[in-house]
């Protein structure tokens, strides 16, 4: 049997009853059996500050270590002003510090994402693909995971309502199973 794969899940919103964080846990109940989804979470991670990346707060090589650990990573965006959340781009710079310390160098990546309007997140996910071109990840296309309207599809405990949007996570999961182990086949 081939190995269970890791899957490094965190959520670009720091907010209790965050829409994307529920979608990480959902995702972590949802995953396939030959997969293990675990969450990290932003907070305590402080902004970015160029004179500390060699000696940065601890919270940081924690994160980094996590994300060395995994096989794979699976990011959660909310939709800010049509980009992605200032605390996701300032946890991702942190871990691609310093210059050839890049800690999500070569990860693959899915991303999925929730948000209150009728585009889901569209924007912030393109604007974040576009940071993987520097960060050298290599990206899941398909299937794009962006929950619109989400008031509606989630319950007060933050339980998704939607079974298509289930369905589409437990897609997503496989699909990013399915191209990690592709990239490590030698
Ligand atoms: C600063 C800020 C900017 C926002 N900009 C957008 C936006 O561009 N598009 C959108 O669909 N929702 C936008 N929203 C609403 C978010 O979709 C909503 O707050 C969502 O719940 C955030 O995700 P979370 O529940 O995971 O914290 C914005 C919210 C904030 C706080």
């Amino acid at each position: 049997m081939s190995k269970i794969v890791t899957i490094l899940g965190f959520a670009g919103s720091l907010r209790k009853k965050s829409y994307n964080k529920s979608l990480l846990r959902i995702a972590a109940e949802l995953c396939p059996k030959d997969a293990k989804l675990e969450i990290f979470d932003l907070e305590g991670i402080p902004p970015f500050n160029q004179d500390l990346e060699s000696q940065p707060p601890e919270r940081v090589p924690e994160f980094k270590k996590r994300i060395r650990a995994a096989d794979a990573i699976l990011i959660a965006t909310p939709e800010y002003n049509y980009s992605i959340p200032g605390v996701l781009k300032n946890a991702i710079d942190w871990a691609s510090r310093p210059y050839k310390d890049n800690s999500l160098e070569g990860k693959p990546v899915a991303i999925m994402g929730a948000s209150i309007g009728m585009i889901g997140t569209a924007r912030a996910q393109y604007h974040l693909r576009q940071c993987f071109v520097f960060l050298n990840m290599h990206p899941l296309n398909k299937p794009e995971v962006m929950i619109s309207y989400a008031p509606e599809k989630f319950d007060e405990n933050g339980n998704l309502k939607d079974e298509q949007a289930k369905k589409l996570i437990i897609d997503l999961l496989t699909a990013l199973i399915t191209w990690t182990r592709k990239l490590e086949e030698k």
